[in-house]
């Protein structure tokens, strides 16, 4: 390990955003402490700030512009410091963001992250701004704009994992679906999809280091393609070829486009034990005139042919989507025909979002954003309740049964309690673990079950979670078939 950063460098860094994101965050700051850094959660303490970006939504990016501008003074008082923006935004507003915070240093988009080290170092000894992005979608043919998206994907050191057990792998980066609402396909560049020997042997790596779950990553996931030795992976070849990786208890992958869902697909989820019954396949509305404004490419006939596909297949599997309300002309019936779809799939969960119109996009340039704020907020409310009473519903029927989880580790309340130094709170000892269908289960118990498989008693739930204690061994015998889960 060479010490490049000078006098013990200390890095601290903020991600808001997808798991994609997460992951960047994660291989960023591994790559750092290789170098020297320390990470710390004190602002404050450090001499190189990172702000990994997102521009899905407005409120993301203004969050971000807000934390910007409060580094302004800190900078003044350290002359030394380094301030960077990385990820989604920076490759959107490019060199914008020195205009708008010209005490920012360094922008990098989402395709240069392997650069990130060197810049910086640059930074400091130079004291010039640096700015390195991929090009535009239309700034040349597809295969020097893919060629300008790099795909971050080095070996971790398991030390600087967040969590020992579980890992996010890439499998897609970019876009091609180009839905008019989204930034995603200029943020993160054109589709590409991960060389399968590539994913297998990081997935290896993983387990040998004692990973047991891996969640596959791509924005459109179940899109993936990648012809290697003259064969041709999909998503359902590639769950094949890692799926005996010794270690591994359970496989996920997010996120899902409905009209790639293909059936073979569904029967690799239904033939490959250790890959979970859950998926993610966002619906964004009920409404056919809607999903053709957001050129989504599907109609709700489609849809519920789908649905109808994963039920027959997958019995039991957990189904969770995303919603937008309030995109341009979306009438109050439009409006009702996503309530009616949550309430016809009860959906294990739905993420809902109020439109935020993004510049660059098309629904930008061709449609008017016309949905007063104090509506969106109302048909958000009202979605988030009927949404929230459905899954609270169907997770009441979990009540009195047993269910399997993997162990993730202390719970946020536990977490927060030990943080604080109150070891003693009763809340020091609740764990959190998730069923195969994704649904998280807190109970108390020793920390060091942190990994491992445990079956959870249910007596209490609430719209996300669900409430148990562990059966012990004595009991383990006669209650331990899973019961089937109910999606
Ligand atoms: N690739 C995934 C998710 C991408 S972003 C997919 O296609 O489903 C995550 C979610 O943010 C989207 O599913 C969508 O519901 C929401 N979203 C994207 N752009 C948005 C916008 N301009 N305003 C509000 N929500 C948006
Ligand atoms: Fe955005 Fe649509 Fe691509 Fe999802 S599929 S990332 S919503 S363009
Ligand atoms: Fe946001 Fe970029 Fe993810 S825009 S949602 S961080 S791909």
């Amino acid at each position: 390990m060479t010490n490049t950063a000078d006098h013990n460098s200390k890095v601290f860094i903020e991600t808001v955003g997808c798991q994609m994101n997460m992951l960047d965050s994660e291989l960023v700051i591994a790559a750092l402490r290789q170098q020297g850094y320390e990470v710390t959660s004190n602002v404050k303490d450090a001499d190189t700030v990172l702000f990994n970006t997102c521009s899905v939504r407005e409120h993301a990016e203004h969050k971000i512009y807000s934390a910007l501008g409060r580094l302004k003074y800190s900078r003044r008082q350290r002359p030394n410091q380094v301030i960077g923006v990385m990820g989604c935004m920076a490759q959107k507003d490019q060199s914008l963001i020195f205009e708008r915070a010209p005490h920012v240093d360094l922008i990098v988009g989402t395709g240069q992250l392997a650069e990130i080290p060197r810049l910086i170092a640059e930074v400091r000894s130079t004291r010039d701004p640096q700015l390195a992005v991929s090009l535009g979608r239309r700034e040349g043919n597809r295969e020097t704009v893919s060629s300008s998206f790099q795909s971050y994907d080095p070996l971790r050191d398991p030390e600087m994992r967040p969590s020992p057990y579980q890992a996010f792998v890439r499998i897609v980066i970019g876009c091609d679906k180009f839905c008019t609402y989204c930034v995603v396909p200029s943020t993160r560049g054109p589709e590409q999809s991960r060389s399968p020997t590539e994913i297998a042997h990081e997935v290896k790596v993983l387990a040998g280091q004692g990973v047991k779950e891996v969640t596959l990553l791509g924005q459109t996931v179940n899109s993936y393609k990648h012809t290697e030795d003259g064969r041709l992976y999909e998503l359902a070849d590639l769950l094949e070829l890692i799926h005996d990786t010794d270690g591994i208890e359970r496989i996920k992958f997010v996120t899902n486009y409905p009209r790639d869902m293909s059936t073979r697909l569904l029967q690799a989820v239904r033939d490959l034990p250790k890959v979970c019954r859950y998926l993610h396949v966002p619906a964004q509305s009920g409404c056919d005139e809607q999903l053709k404004l957001m050129k989504r490419g599907y109609t709700v006939a489609d849809y519920d042919e789908m649905m109808q596909r994963i039920n027959e297949i997958v019995p039991g599997c957990a189904v969770s989507s995303d919603f937008i309300v309030g995109f341009c002309r979306e009438s109050e019936a439009s409006f009702q025909m996503s309530m009616d779809l949550i309430r016809k799939y009860r959906f294990k969960n739905s993420f809902i979002f109020k439109y935020s119109e993004r510049p660059g996009t098309k629904a930008d340039s061709l449609y008017d954003d016309d949905i007063p704020e104090d509506v969106k907020r109302r048909r958000n409310n009202e979605m988030l309740e009927l949404q929230n009473s459905i899954s609270e519903e169907d997770n009441a029927d979990f009540i009195g049964r047993t269910v399997e989880v993997l162990v993730e580790g202390p719970s946020r309340s536990a977490q927060k309690a030990a943080e604080r130094g109150d070891a003693n709170n009763e809340l020091a000892e609740q764990l959190v673990g998730r069923t195969d269908c994704d649904r998280i289960v807190v109970f108390d118990g020793n920390p060091r079950l942190a990994g491992s498989m445990a079956r959870i008693s249910v007596h209490d739930c609430t719209a996300t979670t669900l409430l148990g204690s562990i059966v012990t061994r004595e009991f383990q015998h006669g209650t331990s078939e899973l019961l089937p889960v109910l999606g």
